[in-house]
């Protein structure tokens, strides 16, 4: 098996500046996850600083010095760290906390950022901060990008060393929670909950606990038929819920790590509540009486719309299908549900508005879903660094109270105070040795971690500290490598769908151009280009949906005079013609974006290539492969869509480039 350390690549320190500290440490807990940090210390230690650290007697002896407090503006995940007359103090609440400080550290010394007089006290903005593997146990990856699982293959749960390489790549940015297989839940995969896979699963989730990470299960809903032979999954139905009572008391037996599970119902052919003619309100409500006496947790997911949809129909719109279906059962929740929202109300495109739910639901707790497989993002042979994207969602003003109201408010429970809320990603690993694929996506598992442990955090310090981590501390390689992360999500906005319209790939595995690949589909993903413009009205004539937010967006939204122009397709109906802010008409925007964006990704790959020699050799071809094919790529979209609007539009470039 071959694995290597992502940005846990250590390298000798030349200097011996902070040698001091590691002699000794000194850690007040025993408990599984401080010796965690402690061996994490003494790795560091040993791979960065040269030094052998041993276990110091008592605190006055120690360079390092691991403390649990009793400070509620620490927290149990929280940290505090602080350099003092030649010892270094990592102090929490809790083990989480030390673990969490102590990889903080680690950062520091790969970094190579001074210690002495060092004072930083960092809490976590979310409480949960997931990832959800859509791995299947077959060993595929549903909008997998960089291998197959490595958490089942042949109908069977792996747990090797790998696993414990994973809890701490996860944790060492700050998860604490992950969902190891697909929310589509079939075959086998039913059967995680029993007890036919209860062995693996419980040395899985013991290795995750030592990380202090809780396992997440994906289920199927109809597993009281599929599993328990009822004719019926009602959940209003006394046997089904006597059902999940017994499973869940089983499985939480066998598995004392276990945090819960995910649940896609109701949703692009799962089965659901729907069918007994129940809410989905009472479809978790079931799970999660059930899981309650065990401290589990009933993730529900909000994706739920029609995608049995006529094109030919204009009023049905799947933008406002979340809304419609989850808005009135505000408040109808457990304690111990959360409702997942996909952060757009379509689905992971390159550009959406924020999902009107975060903002409309004040009686429910909440989890921000991103993806960072790069589905719609170009599978991870693009270059895509999401996190400018996630800092956008999470800054937006929903207006849904006075004070506390981004999404990042929302999510992280301060604007209604909700205790279990936070974010998840749609993970992008895979068995690959490098774990993401193309080398530079593991800048997004990164940036989700560290963005979701602390959502004030700037994209481009994320890109910075990745980069430094993974490739050292050469200032010329950090610069380049930032630039090229922090110009990709605009570039490849640029050459892809304009004005936040999407969908224009090819249908099913959603890779590369093709304008007209969902437009006659029932999926509910059109764009409605004619000879004079294109775009959905949204707006109170057209659709409605712009309506679902709170009144201050709801007017920027209608209106197409002060509609973003980032999001003015996906609102409105525009002529080629109409000027844009920028002077520009639209079909000239659409134009000019698309050679801009193609060009980025040639200024992309001149930039990487000035990092020949600078890199280790295997990293720099990978990449500069993937870039080739980017500009290929890049190449196709630009070209197909431009030819396609030159052709619908008939009004030729204003700078006379080649279109065809
Ligand atoms: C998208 C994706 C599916 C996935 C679904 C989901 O539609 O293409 O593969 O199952 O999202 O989020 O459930």
């Amino acid at each position: 098996m071959s694995y290597e350390n992502a940005w846990l690549t250590y390298r000798m320190r030349q200097d011996s500046r902070d040698k001091k500290y590691f002699s000794k440490v000194y850690a007040e807990d025993e408990s599984i996850v401080a010796v965690t940090a402690v061996n994490e210390l003494e790795r560091a230690a040993r791979e960065i600083m040269g030094v052998r650290m041993e276990q110091a007697g008592c605190a006055a002896e120690a360079g390092i010095c691991l403390r649990l407090v009793s400070d509620p503006a620490i927290g149990e995940e929280g940290y505090q760290l602080r350099e003092e007359e030649g010892c270094i103090t990592i102090s929490s609440e809790g083990a989480r906390g030390l673990l969490y400080g102590s990889f903080a550290l680690i950062r520091r010394l790969q970094m190579e950022l001074p210690l002495e007089g060092l004072c930083m006290l960092e809490t976590p903005s979310n409480p949960l901060r997931m990832l959800n593997h859509w791995d299947n146990m077959d060993g595929s990856i549903e909008r997998g990008y960089s291998g197959n699982s490595f958490f089942f293959k042949d109908e069977k749960v792996i747990v090797d060393e790998r696993t414990r390489a994973y809890a701490r790549m996860a944790a060492s940015v700050g998860i604490n929670a992950s969902v190891i297989n697909n929310v589509n839940v079939r075959g086998n995969a039913t059967k995680l909950i029993t007890e036919e896979y209860g062995k693996e699963l419980r040395e899985m989730s013991e290795i995750f606990a030592e990380y202090g990470i809780r396992l997440f299960l994906s289920l199927n809903f109809a597993a009281p038929m599929e599993l328990g032979g009822l004719d019926s999954a009602d959940p209003l139905d006394g046997q089904v819920a006597a059902w999940w009572k017994n499973t869940m008391e089983d499985i939480f037996g066998r598995i004392p790590n276990l945090g819960g599970f995910l649940v896609k119902a109701d949703s692009e052919g799962r089965p659901g509540p729907f069918t007994y003619g129940r809410t989905h309100a009472d479809g978790a409500n079931v799970l999660a009486d059930a899981a309650a006496p065990y401290g589990g947790i009933i993730i529900w997911r909000c994706f739920v719309y029609n995608c049995q949809q006529d094109w030919r129909d204009r009023k049905t719109d799947r933008a406002r299908a979340g809304y419609d279906n989850f808005m009135p059962l505000d408040g109808k929740f457990r304690d111990n549900v959360i409702l997942q929202i996909k952060n757009g109300p379509m689905d992971f495109q390159v550009r959406e508005p924020v999902s009107p739910l975060l903002g409309g639901l004040t009686d429910t707790n909440q989890i921000l879903e991103v993806q960072i497989a790069q589905e719609y993002t170009g599978q991870q042979r693009h270059v895509c660094y999401l996190i400018p994207m996630f800092k956008e969602i999470l800054g937006f003003h929903t207006y849904c109270c006075g004070g506390q109201n981004t999404v990042a408010d929302i999510v992280s429970g301060r604007t209604w105070g909700q205790k279990s809320c936070g974010m998840a990603a749609v993970a992008n690993t895979g068995n690959d040795d490098n774990w993401t694929g193309h080398d530079l996506a593991a800048a997004n598992l990164y940036g989700f971690g560290r963005l979701s442990f602390q959502t004030d955090a700037g994209a481009r310090e994320l890109a910075e500290e990745w980069a430094a981590c993974t490739f050292g501390n050469d200032r010329v390689v950090t610069e380049t490598v930032t630039k090229i992360l922090m110009m990709s999500w605009p570039a490849y906005e640029k050459y892809t769908a304009p004005l936040g319209i999407g969908w224009m790939v090819n249908p099913n595995h959603h890779y590369g151009p093709n304008v007209d690949g969902y437009e006659y589909d029932r999926w509910g993903t059109y764009h409605r280009a004619d000879h004079l413009g294109l775009g959905i009205d949204r707006s109170r004539q057209g659709t409605g949906y712009a309506q679902q937010y709170r009144k201050e967006n709801a007017a920027l939204y209608e209106d197409i005079k002060t509609c973003p122009e980032e999001l003015l397709l996906f609102f409105h109906y525009i002529p080629y013609t109409y000027r844009l802010k920028s002077g520009k008409t639209l079909i000239q925007h659409i134009y000019d974006t698309h050679f801009e964006g193609a060009g980025d990704v040639e200024s992309m790959d001149i930039l990487w290539s000035s990092l020949e020699g600078k890199i280790p050799e295997r990293v720099y071809k990978r990449v500069k492969e993937r870039l080739e094919h980017q500009k290929e790529h890049s190449k196709e979209w630009r070209d197909q869509i431009n030819t396609y609007f030159f052709r619908k539009s008939m009004i030729p470039d204003e700078k006379g480039r080649q279109i065809y």
